[in-house]
């Protein structure tokens, strides 16, 4: 995914930005470069591929400037090349972007219809051109950026540099994380803190929805109203670890807060932004069109991610699916497709023994074996014919989240693709659930900012014996993820149930004591799950809704809370609902005072059986 890199320095500051930029490397790219003020004048040099292609580019035609901005591009809209790397620039000022905005092309035909002339297939053009606009109409730069900023949907982080302004730099947040770092008359921004290790450890870090005006001297923080804020800076350790916990006290809250982050990068790894059409990005073919069975399997949260999926293979690909966990799968000999099977594995680690060991067992039956891991150099994608990177990233947290959520985009693009070769989806479907899935990063982070009222409900919940999650249709993997999470972190006892089983058993349970979680977007199945909802309130319950406006406002029973979800199309709910599902479980471990990244008794990588 793109690094963003901006600094207000002494002296030169091109090579210091190559220098952040290239402590960004790992979040991969493919292409950078860097804009700075040479006499008041915007100047830029981008290339191609690796730094050091920039870098070549810098040494034959150096900038000067005391003043810039500078970008790794992870593309997304419009293939690596020059006029699509980063910054993009106007006469009036440069501007680089991590994220995707996914109003650009409203914004563009509007710009362009105006006589804006775009240089790039990019989404990030559009932001420089309205704030050219904004300029032209006579506001002043840090005007101009906060009458846009609320006019931009979806999820990203941006950073501006203005022609004639050899004291400012605007950072901006929504989504993906952006860091301010405070030096002895000097000012950085960066995405992380690791980028600017080098030149300072005090940080302040932007909270979604922030931006910041940075001088030399000073920095101001605005809040989404336009507010200014204070956003203390902390001493970061020296040289802060490639993987550190930001301004979050756990890596379970870093990793459930950078989903919209790491999804977008997933989404880039299986989407073409302009065609709006899913590519799988490994060289194997998979003819989708003859396969004759899928059996899927994995463990823990991963099999959970296999069960939505489920979903999408026999709904949008009309493919005979079947899944189950991978200690029972390995032992049943379960028969596969004779010809054409295809047998897929999902693991985080992919190292998980009883995983690898189903693996093998589908070898031996002469499956195609596919695998979705996030680790491509584990055991699993070895072993495997095809392997589907997730691209989540490290995942620190015992209690998987990010993973969860790149494994289901991942396997959301893969289920599209088979579709596609099935026929079961017409080309105007491949691009209806693509935009779908361009839009979850902005979802996600809306549904973030549910946390206030979570924490709240946490202080209940922690007073709880029991707690059931009940869902239907994707929902319904989705409540038993709930309940897995709960208890892999609080210890409090937990259970899924598929809604319409509530009554052949776990409505036996029902009192005033034991919260009832019911994940319930409006989608078609709404109507049935609010009927299990007043089964459970006739008998007492207590009921907590994750649900949208119109499923609240349907709700006619009282509940003892109503989290609200982003309206969105239902195919891919799971992937934003699945936030406050982890947000509940992070919260009530929290207050009960738990290890949240280390909880008893569990590991991250079970290589054992
Ligand atoms: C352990 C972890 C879980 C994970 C499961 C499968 O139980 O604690 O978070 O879901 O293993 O791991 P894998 O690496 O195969 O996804």
């Amino acid at each position: 995914m793109c690094g963003i890199v901006g600094i207000l320095g002494k002296n030169p500051v091109a090579l210091d930005v190559v220098e952040a930029l290239r402590r960004l490397e790992y979040r991969g790219y493919d292409s950078a470069g860097v804009a700075t003020l040479e006499d008041g004048q915007l100047t830029r040099r981008r290339a191609e591929g690796k730094l050091r292609n920039l870098e070549q580019k810098l040494s034959r035609e150096p900038l000067n400037g005391l003043i810039g901005i500078g970008h790794t591009r992870w593309a997304t809209h419009g293939r690596p090349s020059v006029p699509n790397a980063h910054p993009h620039a106007t006469d009036k000022l440069a501007v680089v972007h991590n994220g995707i905005i996914e109003n650009f092309a409203e914004f563009r035909a509007e710009l362009e219809a105006e006589g804006y002339r775009f240089e790039s297939e990019t989404d990030t053009e559009v932001v420089a051109h309205l704030v050219t606009r904004e300029i032209n109409r006579g506001l002043k730069p840090i005007e101009a950026v906060g009458a846009v900023l609320p006019r931009l949907r979806g999820a990203f982080a941006l950073a501006f540099l203005f022609s004639g302004e050899e004291d400012l730099l605007i950072g901006a947040r929504n989504g993906p994380p952006l860091a301010v770092g405070i030096g002895d008359g000097e000012m950085y921004l960066g995405s992380d803190a690791f980028a600017l290790a080098p030149f300072t450890n005090m940080i302040a870090y932007l909270e979604d929805g922030d931006w910041a005006i940075l001088h030399r001297n000073a920095v101001e923080f605005r809040d989404v109203t336009g507010k200014v804020v204070q956003r203390p800076a902390q001493m970061v350790a020296a040289g802060a670890a490639l993987v550190d916990k930001g301004n979050h006290r756990h890596f379970m809250a870093k990793e459930i807060h950078e989903q919209p982050e790491v999804v977008t990068h997933t989404l880039t790894t299986y989407i073409d932004m302009v065609s709006a059409s899913v590519r799988m990005p490994f060289k194997e073919t998979l003819d989708w069109s003859q396969v004759e069975r899928l059996s899927m399997s994995a463990c823990g949260t991963a099999y959970l991610a296999g069960l939505t999926a489920r979903y999408w293979f026999e709904t949008l690909a009309r493919v005979p699916c079947d899944i189950d966990v991978a200690s029972e799968f390995r032992y049943r000999e379960p028969p596969l497709a004779p010809r054409n099977g295809v047998a897929m594995f999902l693991s985080q680690s992919g190292e998980t023994a009883d995983t690898l060991a189903s693996l093998r067992y589908a070898k031996s039956q002469n499956q195609t074996i596919l695998s979705v891991v996030n680790v491509p150099t584990s055991t699993i994608a070895r072993e495997s014919h095809i392997v589907a990177p997730i691209t989540a990233g490290p995942e620190i947290g015992v209690a998987s989240t990010k993973a969860f959520t790149c494994k289901l985009v991942t396997l959301a693009s893969i289920a599209i693709a088979a579709g596609r070769a099935r026929g079961t989806i017409s080309v105007a479907r491949e691009q209806e659930l693509v935009r779908e899935l361009i839009m979850l990063p902005g979802l996600m982070t809306q549904a973030l900012k549910t946390e206030v009222q979570i924490e709240r409900l946490a202080h209940k919940l922690s007073k709880a014996r029991d707690v059931l999650y009940l869902g239907r249709g994707t929902s319904y993997p989705l409540a038993l993820e709930g309940a897995l999470k709960l208890k892999e972190i609080s210890y409090i006892h937990a259970e899924g149930y598929a809604a319409g089983e509530l009554k052949h058993g776990p409505i036996a349970l029902i009192d005033e004591d034991m919260p009832v979680i019911v994940v319930a977007p409006h989608d078609h199945l709404f109507e049935k799950t609010a009927s299990n909802m007043h089964e459970v309130a006739a008998r007492g319950g207590r009921i907590i809704l994750i649900t949208d406006e119109k499923g609240a406002a349907e709700t006619t029973i009282p509940t003892e809370a109503t989290i609200i979800m982003p309206t969105m199309a239902p195919t891919f709910s799971a992937m934003v609902y699945a936030i406050p599902v982890q947000l509940i479980a992070y919260h009530t471990a929290l207050v009960m005072g738990k290890d949240v990244d280390q909880p008893r008794n569990l590991a991250k990588s079970v290589t054992v059986e």
